[in-house]
């Protein structure tokens, strides 16, 4: 029985480790140390020639969306910050260094680069926490490579998957070995984080997969008295939110959580000139992907229309409570100029105006207009426009 036992046991082993991705090994995370060095993703090339080939089509994924035109309100909603001057939607991998490097934004530090390139990576692994605040110039971009293997891989790619941004450890906390690692391998990046004022260091603000939610990162940034910058006509201390498609994702009400990992829907399982399936690194919209869309079809059979249905919704409203959101910045904005209110008249409508703008913004940069939990951004969306439209009452109670 006990031999039956362990055949079965190292059986069960074998078809895990030939399976193209065990599911269950959970994420290493990289070892901080000196002396650490990146084994740059060309050098892969050989050995993996149909990774490789998928990782370099990135670039077919070029096109890019001048949000600050496409969406004008933002100007005035991000006024003085630099997004509001340049903000480019996002694209392939392969251009998140040059992209870096030509925005129009300005940079002052390294830890500009901690979701662009591994080059920088191993810097705040050999180096620690002193990297984050290198003054950026100080280092050479254009030499860097975008997204490597090393990021998701450390030195080892087709091994597990390693988590070589340590804060996302950090940040997941004891729910670390509960999320996939193919989901924290993404996570690294696509996620809401802050600078810490304290260091500059790259920081997510959470500690738990619960502390992900949006109400609990903004109780987070009220408890640490945190903004990203102040609106200069309205003194709204507002905070700017980033992708977070990993919170998103994992948050309360999304359908798919439990049963896909972001790889899932976003690398297709592609068959090589070999026969041998291998795991395509070109990171795409499942609506792009006839295998992926194959494993979806049992229960969506038209995926893109059923997917289309549920983001087009959430765009138009999205526009139209950025549209509020940006009246009420000049009504308030308005009042300020007028010179007839004290702050402390004006403490409430700046206090929802911070937090209206907080829960539109969560869905606005948010990548997948919906797509990843329409529940959960729906509900951002009705917060987001009821205290916006508390603030417009109080502004009419003044007579502004
Ligand atoms: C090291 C940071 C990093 C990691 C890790 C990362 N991404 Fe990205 N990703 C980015 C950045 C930065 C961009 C935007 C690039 C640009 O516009 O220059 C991006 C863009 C994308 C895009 C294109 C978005 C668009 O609108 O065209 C997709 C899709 C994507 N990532 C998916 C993934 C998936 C899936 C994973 C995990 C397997 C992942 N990313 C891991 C940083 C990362
Ligand atoms: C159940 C499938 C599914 C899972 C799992 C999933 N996504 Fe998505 N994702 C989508 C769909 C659908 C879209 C919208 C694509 C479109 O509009 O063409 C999307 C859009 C995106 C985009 C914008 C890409 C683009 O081309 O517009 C990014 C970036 C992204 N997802 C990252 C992630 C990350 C990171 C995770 C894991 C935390 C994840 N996704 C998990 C289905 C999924
Ligand atoms: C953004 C994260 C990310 C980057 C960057 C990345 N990978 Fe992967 N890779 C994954 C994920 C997720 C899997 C699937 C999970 C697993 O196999 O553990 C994977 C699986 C693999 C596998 C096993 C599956 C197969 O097709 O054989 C190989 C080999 C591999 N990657 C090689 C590479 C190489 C080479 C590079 C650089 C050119 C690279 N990876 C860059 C995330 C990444
Ligand atoms: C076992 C059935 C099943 C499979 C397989 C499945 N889905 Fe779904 N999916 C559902 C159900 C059920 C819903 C919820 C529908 C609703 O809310 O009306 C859903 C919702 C979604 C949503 C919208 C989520 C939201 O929050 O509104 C997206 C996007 C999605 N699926 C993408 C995919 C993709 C991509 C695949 C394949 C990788 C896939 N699904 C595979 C059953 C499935």
């Amino acid at each position: 029985m006990r031999k039956l036992c362990l055949a079965l046991l190292l059986a069960v082993l074998l078809l895990c480790a030939a399976s193209l991705a065990c599911a269950d090994t959970p994420a290493a995370v990289a070892e901080k140390g000196t002396g650490i060095t990146v084994i740059p993703a060309s050098q892969w090339a050989e050995t993996f020639p149909e990774v490789y080939a998928s990782y370099q089509a990135n670039a077919e994924n070029a096109e890019v969306v001048e949000y600050t035109e496409e969406y004008p309100f933002i100007k005035t909603i991000y006024e003085d910050y630099g997004f509001a001057r340049y903000y480019g939607s996002a694209r392939g991998h392969y251009y998140c260094v040059s992209d870096l490097m030509a925005t129009g934004r300005p940079h002052a530090l390294a830890n500009c680069f901690t979701c662009k390139t591994a080059d920088f990576t191993v810097l705040t692994l050999n180096d620690g926490d002193s990297a984050y605040s290198i003054p950026f110039d100080e280092l050479d971009g254009a030499s860097f490579e975008d997204v490597g293997c090393f990021t998701c891989h450390a030195n080892t790619p087709g091994g597990q998957i390693t988590v070589t941004h340590t804060y996302l450890a950090d940040a997941v906390g004891d729910d670390f070995g509960s999320v996939k690692a193919e989901t924290l391998s993404c996570a690294q990046c696509h996620v809401e984080y802050y600078f810490a004022p304290d260091g500059k260091m790259t920081t997510l603000p959470y500690q738990s997969l619960a502390g992900m939610d949006p109400d609990a990162i903004y109780d987070y940034y009220e408890g640490i008295g945190f903004s990203d910058y102040t609106n200069p006509r309205t003194g709204v201390q507002q905070l700017k939110a980033q992708h977070p498609e990993f919170e998103t994702y994992m948050g309360a009400g999304s359908v798919h959580a439990g049963m896909f990992t972001c790889a899932d829907c976003h690398m297709a399982k592609e068959t090589g000139a070999d026969g041998k399936m291998y795991l395509s690194h070109k990171y795409v919209s499942p609506l792009e992907s006839e295998t992926i869309q194959a494993t979806c079809a049992g229960c969506h059979a038209d995926l893109a229309g059923f997917v289309r249905g549920v983001q087009e919704p959430v765009k138009t409203r999205t526009n139209d409570v950025g549209v509020k959101l940006e009246t009420l910045t000049n009504r308030l904005a308005d009042a300020v100029a007028s010179g007839k209110y004290t702050d402390e008249q004006l403490a409430d409508i700046r206090a929802l105006n911070r937090k209206g703008q907080w829960y539109w913004d969560f869905v606005f940069v948010e990548n997948s207009d919906g797509a990843h939990n329409s529940r959960l951004t729906t509900k951002c969306l009705d917060r987001a426009e009821v205290f916006i439209d508390v603030a417009l009452m109080l502004l009419d109670g003044l007579g502004e």
